[in-house]
């Protein structure tokens, strides 16, 4: 079947040029979101990771299908993310940091440990890429859950690469922080008021000084360290240091 990608939000933003970049380098690609664009070059799946029973019984329904064919390389991409509401943490429902949490950290780890325990008897290339945030080492005021649930994650893949160091064919875990890109997620933190978010103007400097990334420059360099070994097992890399 050759080179497997699934990939978690791929319907928009960084995803979406990820999961096409991918897919032009012929690989299979699945993408699993809300929304689905009926692309062609993907498999849209629709799942709402906010819904962690039904999200990973889809998961392990595809992890099942994919198991029985000849994989080459599978590749699971933890994307999918979301802000929440920006505000300083003591305006933030207990409901939207809940949703944040499941999105941006519960689902990586439970997808992850479905991905290692369903294919620990698949011999192949396997491995997981995590989108991390700057934010996972920055502290921004109202950012307090976004922050929190990115720091995780990067410890998520620090842990990986240690449990699977013993196993003879393990899964290799890498994390990346993008960097600063022209998605939705930058349009929402531009219209935050001053007064929830008072790093506003300088996001709005960068839009307006054309300093932020592209989805599609993003996905070129994610592709590049990836194909080419450039990543390191257990480390989240910042694409602006490279
Ligand atoms: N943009 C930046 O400057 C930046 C910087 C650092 C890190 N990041 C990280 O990069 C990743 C992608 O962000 P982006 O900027 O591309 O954001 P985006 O344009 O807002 O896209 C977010 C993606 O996540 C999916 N998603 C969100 N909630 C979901 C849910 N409940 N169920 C299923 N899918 C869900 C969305 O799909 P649907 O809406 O179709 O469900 C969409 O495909 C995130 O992890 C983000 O934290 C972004």
């Amino acid at each position: 079947m050759g080179n497997i990608l699934i990939i978690t939000g791929g319907s928009k933003g960084i995803g979406n040029a990820i999961a096409t970049k991918y897919s032009n380098e012929g690989y299979i690609v699945y993408s699993l979101s809300r929304t689905v664009i009926n692309q062609e070059h993907l498999h849209e799946i629709s799942i709402d990771l906010s819904d962690i029973e039904n999200a990973t019984l889809s998961f392990e329904k595809l992890i099942h299908q994919l198991k029985k064919k000849s994989i080459q390389s599978i590749t699971l991409i933890h994307n999918a993310g979301r802000l929440g509401q920006i505000s300083n943490l003591e305006n933030i429902p207990p409901k939207d940091i809940h949703t944040s949490i499941l999105v941006n950290t519960t689902i990586p780890l439970a997808f992850s440990s479905i991905f290692i325990k369903e294919l620990s008897s698949v011999n192949c290339k396997k491995q997981i890429i995590t989108i991390s945030s700057g934010a996972a080492q920055k502290a921004y005021n109202g950012w307090s859950v976004y922050c929190s649930s990115k720091a995780a994650v990067d410890m998520m893949t620090a842990t990986i690469a240690q449990e699977q160091e013993q196993f003879n064919n393990p899964v290799l875990a890498f994390g990346i922080r993008p960097g600063v890109v022209d998605t939705n997620m930058q349009s929402q933190i531009r219209k935050t008021n001053i007064s929830d978010f008072k790093n506003v103007q300088r996001f709005i400097d960068l839009k307006n000084n054309q300093e932020l990334y592209t989805p599609d420059f993003v996905a070129e360099r994610i592709f590049d360290l990836d194909t080419n070994n450039k990543l390191k097992n257990g480390v989240t890399l910042d694409l602006r240091d490279l």
